[in-house]
This record gives C-alpha cells, structure tokens and sequence, in this order.
C-alpha cells in the first residue's frame, strides 16, 4: 500500500488535509495522526472491518482492547450505558486531555474494539489536529498508539514512517508530541477508580477531584496479579539492546557502572539526566564506546524524551543500556512504569552495600 504523508502547517491547508484524511478513514483505512500524548493509528471505531486493519498494520494480539477518541463530551454517551458520578467528574476536570475512562459499553460498540469485555476506553485528546480530524470523520476514532506492538510509542511523524510506512493509508505529520507517553487510564466502573495505566493526569491530580484512587497492583511488577487493562500484561517499549534501570540510591552508582562497562569492552548506552550526562561526557575515558542519551533536567523533559531516546538506541544498537531511574511522584510515575517494562524489570537495587538485581542475577561488569 502507498502511505501518503502530509505536514500540517497550522494554516487553512490544514482542512484540506483533514477532509482527505477522513474521507480515508470513512472509507474503511488507518490514518496515523499526533495526539499531546503519543501518535495514533485511527479507523472508524464503529466498523468492525475497519478496526482489523488497525490489528493487522501493528501486529496486536486481538486480546487487547483499543481507545475510541472524541471531540465532544457529548459524544461519549452513545458509547456507554450511562455515567456515574466519579466518571462525570473526572471529565469535567480533565477533558479535553491525557485521561481515558473506562466505562460500561454500549451495543453500538464492536467487539472488536472492546475485545470481548463489557466496558469501553474513551479518550477526548487536547490536540487541536486530533480534533480536527475526528470532528471530520464525524465517528468515534478507535486508536492505539501508532507503533508495532512491543516496540517504544511513537512521539513524532518519522518515527510512525518507520513502522507504519506502507501499511497505512496516511500519516499525518503534526510535530512531536508534548507529552510524550500515554494517557492515564482509570477504570471508573469500580467504586473506587482504578488506575489501569499511569500518564499525564497524575495519582496526585486525580485525588485531587476523586478523593480515593487506586492503583491496579500488578503495575508494581508483581505477577501474581494480572493487569485489568490487557495492554499492560505485554513486554512493551523495549529497546532491541539489554536494559538495566538503577533504581533508588542505585542511582549513584550509574557512573561507575558505565566506567566497568567501558573497561569490559561493552559499549554502552546510558539513559540519563544531564547533570550526569555532563560528568560522563567530560571523562576523558569516553570512547566510541558511550552513548550518552540525556533527557534534560525535569520530569516532564524525561516522559517528553523517553520514547524518542529508547527508539535512538535500537538504531545506534548499543550492547547495554544502563538507565537512571527517579522519583515516582507525579509524571514519574509513568515514567518509571515505562523505564521498567523497557527494562524487561532489570531492576538494580542496592543491599547492605551492594548492587542486586531484583529478578535474575547481575551481568559480571556491575560486579565489582
Ligand atoms: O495516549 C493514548 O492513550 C494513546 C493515544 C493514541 O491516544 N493511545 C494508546 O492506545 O495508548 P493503546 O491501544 O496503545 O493503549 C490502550 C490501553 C491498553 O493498555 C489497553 O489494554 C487499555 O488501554 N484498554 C483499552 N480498553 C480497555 C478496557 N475496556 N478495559 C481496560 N483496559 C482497556
Ligand atoms: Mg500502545
């Protein structure tokens, strides 16, 4: 299939793009479109037939249910069986935004949108190009995030071009994304809200309205819980290359790891704030060897930078990745979930004095 690829400008040529690209979606094809959180791989939420497509050009198991997107509170009514009062909260605080609710789903609803489950995901994103484009589509547009299953989500149009590039009708081009990591998803059919999937809208912001929230157990790694949002029981966002997140005080230890993975022969990626980013570029030992990624200084520059940083190591193909973990408060939070499943759960901690991984046993250079 021929992908066609259109920059939005912020200009008039804009809706020309949109009716294009609605007019692809009306028809039954994917279009791949910004959102403020990841790109999106978008198809008429309502056709069956459309929604296979979305499976097919990610290689998603059908298990996994898919958000509907909206431009107008009013539109997630048709959806659902009605809102209760946590629900209609959160809307009002959050939408338009990175939030999507579960919600019990109406008959007009596919099954192959829902996956089988009672409930439905809706999402009214903030982004003025996803609004415009689903506003022209005049549906609700089903839409996961626009990269193969597995690998990192996509925070800008090259990055959709690289795995979407001929299995889609159209990519549209609306710059990178300010957030940079997925929605918050809370489940609002339980009578304390759940939090499926960590992202922009905080723990901390969502008490603020809701007063009690949850949090689903088996985001904390432990598998003797199965995660309620399907998506996140799958191996997600990781890097090609081993991965090893150095969690709490462990932290500390980032530089001379990297230094014993040089000396090993190893080379070595590193995910990093700039402050150590700086300390590691300055040392005189850096060869060829290092790959230094900094994310920048805040949280919010780490979630914005994540994904596009992760992606970067599977082109530059490091043998190691050692990644400085942070605090979980606020976007933290989601940064950590990510860091983590990236990491395939290579934890490394500290224990009277000495580096442990959480699962599995140390590689021989962190090993003093
Ligand atoms: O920010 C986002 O949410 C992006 C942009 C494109 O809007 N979309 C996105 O979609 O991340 P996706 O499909 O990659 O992730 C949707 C998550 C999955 O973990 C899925 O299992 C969960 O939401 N989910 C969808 N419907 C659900 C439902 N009815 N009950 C529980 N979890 C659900
Ligand atoms: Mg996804």
């Amino acid at each position: 299939m021929q992908t066609c690829y259109w920059k939005l400008q912020n200009n008039e040529q804009d809706q020309e793009v949109m009716v294009k690209a609605a007019a692809f979606i009306q028809a039954g094809e994917v279009v791949a479109f910004p959102t403020e959180t990841v790109y999106g791989l978008g198809a008429n939420g309502l056709n069956s037939e459309a929604v296979a497509k979305i499976f097919a050009a990610k290689g998603r198991p059908n298990d996994n249910p898919l958000i509907l997107h909206i431009a107008d509170v009013k539109d997630v009514e048709p959806l659902t069986t009605g809102l209760n009062e946590n629900a209609k909260a959160l809307m009002q605080a959050f939408w338009p935004g990175p939030l999507t609710l579960v919600i019990n789903k109406s008959e007009i609803v596919p099954d192959a949108v829902s996956a089988g489950l009672p409930t439905v995901a809706v999402r009214f994103p903030s982004n003025k190009f996803a609004q415009q484009l689903i506003k022209a589509c005049g549906c609700p547009v089903a839409a996961p995030s626009a990269n193969i299953s597995g690998r990192p989500s996509p925070t800008n149009a090259q990055d959709v071009w690289e795995d979407m590039q001929g299995k889609v009708a159209a990519i549209l081009d609306g710059g990178n994304c300010g957030i940079g990591l997925e929605s918050t998803v809370v489940d609002t059919t339980e009578p304390v809200p759940v939090i499926l999937r960590p992202g922009g809208i905080t723990y901390e912001m969502l008490t603020e309205v809701l007063g009690a929230v949850e949090i689903d157990p088996a985001l904390q790694g432990d598998s003797n819980y199965k995660p309620k949002a399907p998506g996140m029981k799958y191996r997600h966002y990781a890097p090609k290359s081993a991965m090893y997140l150095l969690e709490g005080e462990a932290a500390s230890c980032l530089p001379q790891c990297v230094e014993n993975a040089l000396n090993a022969g190893k080379r070595v990626g590193v995910l990093c704030s700039k402050s150590i980013a700086q300390a590691l570029t300055q040392n005189d030992n850096a060869s060829g060897n290092l790959l230094v990624a900094s994310w920048g200084e805040s949280l919010e520059e780490l979630a914005a930078n994540l994904f596009y940083l992760l992606r970067d190591f599977d082109r530059t193909m490091p043998d190691v990745i050692l990644a400085e973990g942070v605090s979980e408060s606020g976007i933290g939070l989601a940064v950590m979930n990510r860091m983590r499943k990236a990491a395939g759960y290579q934890i490394v901690t500290v224990n009277n004095g000495e580096l442990s991984l959480k699962v599995g046993s140390l590689p021989e250079f962190m090993i003093k």
